[in-house]
């Protein structure tokens, strides 16, 4: 009988007792969709699955979706990425001067495109005994907490994702080599708006929706102010009070909802080896809006 508790300070679930690898029941399957929906965070615990296996999984969150263009997937098993310390980690080699390895500050996934996808599965298969924690933060938590005069402030603004700013603030800041470069090639996805307050497609909740890694600026307000404003909103979302770091044990799988929540990864010491398996859950509803080059 699948057991649920409460996952950290700041919510989402942890489900245990259960086998994505054998049978599970239509009551079942709807009940963790149910909280997949309404906590937007979940840990699966205990598992023990083939590749594969875990590919069928993202049915359980709503059928997987596979995009190579920023990520070539894992050879052997189409659907799914290998996040690894050893070999690459979506494309890029770490640099072997490096001393943490797979860092990556606050971010959204995808979010470089309209139409963003709902979430992944982080399956953990080595795990380190150092680091290698995976941190969430709920936008959700994070909007319902500002002052009722920024809601108004920020009500109809959006912000500016740009794949360009990440990979020069990845290149800045981290030292991957893929193919001797510091970043995935610049201009391959064009600016993309979406609104700060975002609401859920599925339950209209509002997000406060700014990741640093991708927010270059604020559409409406171009200039120092703007600049000010996004500064001020990321301070805000990123506090402790609103984030959860995950530490995995074997066998765990972490699963967000990429449309409420920011992912962050704290690296992991070179001298260790960590492995995910990942999964892409799929999205479909456009929640943002192309920008016109500059
Ligand atoms: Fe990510």
């Amino acid at each position: 009988m699948m057991k649920v508790s409460k996952l950290s300070a700041i919510g989402g679930v942890r489900i245990s007792d259960i086998d994505f690898g054998g049978d599970v029941d239509d009551a079942t399957a709807a009940e963790i969709m149910r909280l997949y929906n309404e906590h937007g965070l979940v840990v699966v615990a205990g598992q023990k699955l083939s590749k594969t296996q875990l590919v069928e999984a993202g049915r359980f969150f709503g059928g997987t979706d596979y995009r190579p263009p920023a990520d070539p997937g894992d050879p052997e098993t189409p659907g799914m990425s290998i996040i690894s310390t050893r070999g690459y980690d979506g494309g890029l080699t770490p640099d072997e001067n490096e001393k943490i390895v797979g860092d990556i500050n606050w971010h959204t996934d995808q979010t470089y495109t309209v139409n963003p996808n709902r979430g992944k599965l982080l399956y953990a298969v080595d795990v380190p005994d150092e680091g290698g924690q995976t941190g969430f933060l709920d936008g959700q938590l994070a909007y319902d907490s500002l002052p009722a005069s920024m809601k108004t402030r920020i009500a109809g603004l959006s912000v500016n994702l740009s794949w360009d700013h990440a990979q020069n603030t990845i290149a800045r800041n981290r030292a991957y080599r893929p193919n001797g470069e510091k970043s995935l090639a610049a201009g391959r996805f064009g600016d993309v708006a979406f609104p700060i307050a975002l609401p859920h497609p599925i339950t209209g909740e509002k997000s406060l929706y700014v990741p640093p890694l991708w927010a270059a600026g604020i559409v409406e307000m171009p200039g120092a102010e703007g600049r000010e404003l996004l500064d001020e909103l990321v301070a805000h979302a990123t506090q402790a009070r609103f984030t959860y770091w995950h530490s995995y044990a074997p066998g765990d799988i972490a699963v967000w909802d990429n449309w409420r929540f920011l992912h962050a990864a704290g690296g992991t010491p070179r001298r260790y080896v960590r492995t995910l398996w990942s999964v892409v859950i799929q999205g479909g509803p456009v929640m943002g809006r192309e920008l016109a080059a500059a």
